[in-house]
C-alpha cells in the first residue's frame, strides 16, 4: 500500500507501473513478468480509490471511476495472471477490498459495492480454480493509516469516531496488511482458499454501545 510505488526505496525487485483498468497494459505486462521468471507464484491486487455519497447525488461518471479500477481493474490483473497460473497448475491469488465489501455503511454505495463486488469475485475464483491447485483469498482491511484514507479522514469531522469502531482502539498499519497477504501467499495457507479474511481490529466483530468503557475496559 502506498501512493507512489516508485518511491519504495530498498525495495528488492522491478517495479513497473501500470494502469489497472488498461487492459492491453496490464495483459502485456504481467505476459512479460510470467516469460522474464518462467511463472508467476502470487498476484495481488492492492490498486484501488476511494469515492462516495448517498446514492442520489453521486455522479454516474464517478460511480464508473470507482467500479472501473475497483472492480474492473481487479479482473484485469487476475485475468492475465491466471494464464500462467493454470499452465503451471498452481497460484495464490490475493485481492484487496475492505471491510466495507463486507458490510454497509452511511454513503458507501460507491465503494463498498466495488469492494463487495472484489469479495465474491475472489469466492468465484476459488470455486473455478481451486482444483487445478489456484488459490484465490480476500483481505478486507479496516482503516489503515494510508494516504487513501488521510485524503478521506481529512475531509471529515468524525476521524475519532471512526477509529472507536476498531476494536483495539486504533488504526491499522499498512505492514498489518502485507503481513496478511503474505501468510496467504505461502505454504502456511496451503489449505486456505475463498476467504474473505477481515483485518480490521475487530472493526467487524459486533456493534460498541460503551457498555465495555462502563464496566472499566478501556
Ligand atoms: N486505507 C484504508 O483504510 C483501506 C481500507 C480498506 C481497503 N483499502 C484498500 O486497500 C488498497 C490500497 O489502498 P491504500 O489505502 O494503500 O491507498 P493509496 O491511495 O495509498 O494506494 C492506492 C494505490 O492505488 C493506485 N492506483 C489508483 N488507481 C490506479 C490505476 N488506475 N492503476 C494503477 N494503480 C492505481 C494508486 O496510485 C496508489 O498507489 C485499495 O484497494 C483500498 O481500497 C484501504
Amino acid at each position: 500500500m502506498g501512493s507512489d510505488l516508485n518511491s519504495l526505496d530498498g525495495f528488492p525487485g522491478e517495479l513497473v507501473t501500470v494502469d489497472v483498468t488498461d487492459a492491453d497494459a496490464q495483459a502485456a505486462h504481467i505476459a512479460q513478468v510470467a516469460e522474464t521468471h518462467g511463472r508467476i507464484d502470487v498476484v495481488v491486487t492492492a490498486a484501488g480509490v476511494a469515492g462516495g455519497g448517498p446514492l442520489h447525488l453521486i455522479d454516474i461518471e464517478e460511480w464508473d471511476r470507482v467500479q472501473n479500477i475497483n472492480l474492473r481493474g481487479t479482473m484485469l490483473t487476475i485475468r492475465a495472471a491466471l494464464e500462467p497460473m493454470i499452465k503451471q497448475r498452481s497460484g495464490s491469488i490475493i485481492t484487496i477490498a475492505s471491510v466495507e465489501g463486507l458490510e454497509g455503511c452511511e454513503a458507501g454505495s460507491t465503494y463498498n459495492a466495488s469492494k463487495g463486488g472484489v469479495v465474491l469475485l475472489t469466492k468465484n475464483l476459488a470455486n473455478d480454480y481451486g482444483r487445478i491447485g489456484i488459490r484465490a483469498n480476500c483481505i478486507c482491511p479496516g482503516f489503515i493509516d494510508t494516504p487513501l484514507l488521510r485524503g478521506v479522514l481529512d475531509a471529515l469531522p468524525f476521524r475519532e469516531d471512526i477509529i472507536a469502531q476498531h476494536k483495539l482502539g486504533r488504526l491499522g498499519k499498512p505492514e498489518e496488511i502485507a503481513g496478511a497477504a503474505r501468510f496467504l501467499a505461502g505454504d502456511d495457507a496451503s489449505f486456505v482458499t475463498g476467504v474473505a479474511l477481515p483485518v480490521d481490529g475487530g472493526y467487524t466483530a459486533g456493534h460498541s454501545y460503551g457498555i465495555a468503557e462502563m464496566m472499566g475496559l478501556s
